[in-house]
């Protein structure tokens, strides 16, 4: 591993908590979409897709998965400049749709998604977070459906989130101690 890149220095949630959690997550979802006959997740990648495997083989209701792929212009000065990536493959038209992201820092991801999903008119939308910070979504006009769990303001990695693409498939999300 690269000498220069920054340590991880304590872990903040261990696998066996966000496995836990990620299960009340998935019992919650099965409940509240019991009379639903079919749901789209919409992982977001990269960061959440150990998330949404985790997260879909625990759900009852009948699924699909479909990704999308976002990069903010200037994550920093957090513009809310967001643009598309990856768009989804499948129409959402009249589709019950389920939005999964890994972490809710700004909430500028959040916001720009759920406003271009809204335009494609599915017949419901939420969303489902496993991470968000605490000053998180100062920002967003989004209401977090389902949140996994409410973390300090700090840079975080594993479990899919990275630093500079690295640390991403660590089996727990730990804290860096920059940037
Ligand atoms: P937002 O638009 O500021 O809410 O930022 C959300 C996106 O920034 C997330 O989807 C992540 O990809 C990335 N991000 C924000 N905070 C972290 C972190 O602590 N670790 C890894 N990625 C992060
Ligand atoms: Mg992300």
């Amino acid at each position: 591993m690269d000498p220069s890149l920054p340590k991880i220095t304590k872990i903040l949630l261990s696998t066996e908590a966000i496995q836990n959690r990620v299960t009340e997550l998935a019992e919650q979802i099965n409940r509240d979409y019991q009379e639903v006959d079919h749901l789209i997740l919409v992982g977001i990648l990269r960061g959440a897709f150990i998330f949404v495997a985790d997260l879909a083989r625990q759900l009852k209701v009948t699924h699909s998965v479909d990704f999308m792929a976002l990069a903010s212009y200037e994550r920093n000065i957090s513009s809310g400049e967001v643009r598309i990536l990856l768009d989804l493959r499948e129409p959402i038209h009249d589709q019950h749709v389920l939005i999964v992201e890994d972490i809710l820092d700004s909430g500028e991801t959040l916001n720009y998604l759920y406003r271009n999903l809204i335009e494609r008119k599915p017949a419901s939308i939420r969303t489902c977070v496993l991470v968000k910070k605490q000053r998180g979504a100062i920002n967003s006009q989004v209401q977090v459906d389902y949140l996994g769990f409410e973390i300090p303001n700090v840079w975080v990695v594993g479990y899919g989130l990275d630093y500079a693409n690295y640390y991403r498939t660590l089996p727990y999300i730990a804290e860096m101690e920059i940037p």
